[in-house]
């Protein structure tokens, strides 16, 4: 276990992604995910309230329900329940009046009194980042949410939330959500790594995975037909892409591991990284997943990774 940025929750380092839920596995798969991830040891599960509202027949909130009838087990206590608001149709954006309902409608789905993580899902430029920040902050204090995050932030809104928090004695994030992987390191390494730092921001980052990409199951564009994440995976695919899964199935391979698992373990050794958030569809999936937390990559093997990933420059 690890413990969280600046907060008080101790953390499995690997983050269970809840956007299956609803979307890739119905209830009963999601849930055997679930449990098969906390006996493994896992405690931390990510969701949205927007998930997963892009499947059909969805309207969002059918992640969090799906959490919601598992946490009736009874494994509350147990467990750290990261959602996010902004991007569900009926609670769009960071106004406070809208966080505040928002809030209210995940507790109410979640059947929680407490969010032990909430973030802002995606900076909202229509709203002043001292009224999204009061509202978090007044969240806190109602003691509704635990702790907060920000997601999909450009640097420069990060450093204003937190002079605004200092300025104003609000509760200031503990953790950030950023897009990261072994393929797409540049937006991170050139742009967040630095304002994570500076603010001791634990880093979560999703698409860890890369949609699947980095498990090696997508070589070709035929590969990617008729799959759910196939648009999202396909985004990630081009020939340097290829290059870097060669140099990663290669390396597991020698290793007796799966693709999935040394992409985690890279990730994880990065620099603020705290734990990957990557999602398995079924209970097959969850194994390569679980591994990652324990794999140490040794000095020769990041090298391997590294100089294959080498990042191209982002405008
Ligand atoms: N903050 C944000 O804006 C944001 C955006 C996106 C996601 N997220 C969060 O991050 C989580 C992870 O993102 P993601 O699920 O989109 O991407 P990901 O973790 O990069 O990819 C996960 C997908 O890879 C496939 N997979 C996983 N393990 C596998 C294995 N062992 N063998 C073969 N395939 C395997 C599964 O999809 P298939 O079986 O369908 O191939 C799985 O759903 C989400 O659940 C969500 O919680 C946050």
């Amino acid at each position: 276990m690890t413990t969280l940025g600046t907060s008080n929750l101790d953390i499995f380092p690997l983050n269970l992604g809840g956007n299956t839920f609803g979307w890739t596995s119905d209830e009963a798969t999601s849930h055997a995910v679930l449990d098969a991830f906390v006996e493994g040891g896992g405690n931390f599960v990510d969701s949205a309230d927007v998930y997963s509202v892009w499947a059909e027949g969805n309207s969002g909130g059918e992640s969090e329900a799906i959490i919601s009838s598992w946490l009736a087990k009874g494994v509350r206590e147990r467990l750290v329940v990261a959602t996010k608001v902004s991007q569900h149709p009926d609670f769009p954006g960071l106004s406070a009046q809208n966080i505040s309902a928002a809030a209210d409608a995940s507790l109410e789905r979640l059947g929680t009194d407490y969010i032990d993580l909430y973030y802002a899902h995606q900076y909202d430029e229509n709203t002043p980042i001292i009224e999204s920040a009061a509202a978090f902050d007044n969240l806190v204090r109602a003691g509704k949410i635990r702790h907060i995050g920000l997601s999909n932030f450009p640097a420069e809104k990060i450093d204003e939330w937190f002079a605004v928090a200092h300025a104003q004695g609000f509760a200031a994030p503990v953790a950030l959500q950023p897009a990261y992987n072994l393929v797409a390191r540049e937006e991170y390494e050139t742009k967040l790594a630095d304002v994570a730092a500076r603010h001791d921001l634990a880093v979560l980052p999703y698409f860890s995975l890369a949609s699947g990409l980095l498990t090696g199951k997508y070589r070709s564009a035929a590969d990617l037909e008729g799959k759910a994440r196939g648009h999202m995976a396909g985004s990630f695919l081009n020939d340097r892409s290829l290059g870097i899964v060669e140099a990663l199935v290669s390396l597991a391979d020698g290793l007796k591991v799966e693709p999935a698992t040394v992409a985690l373990a890279w990730l994880r050794g990065r620099d603020n990284i705290l734990a990957p958030i990557a999602s398995a569809r079924n209970i097959e999936q969850l194994p390569a997943l679980m591994a990652s937390a324990t794999l140490e990559l040794n000095d020769e093997e990041l090298r391997v990774l590294n100089t294959a990933s080498e990042p191209v420059s982002v405008s």
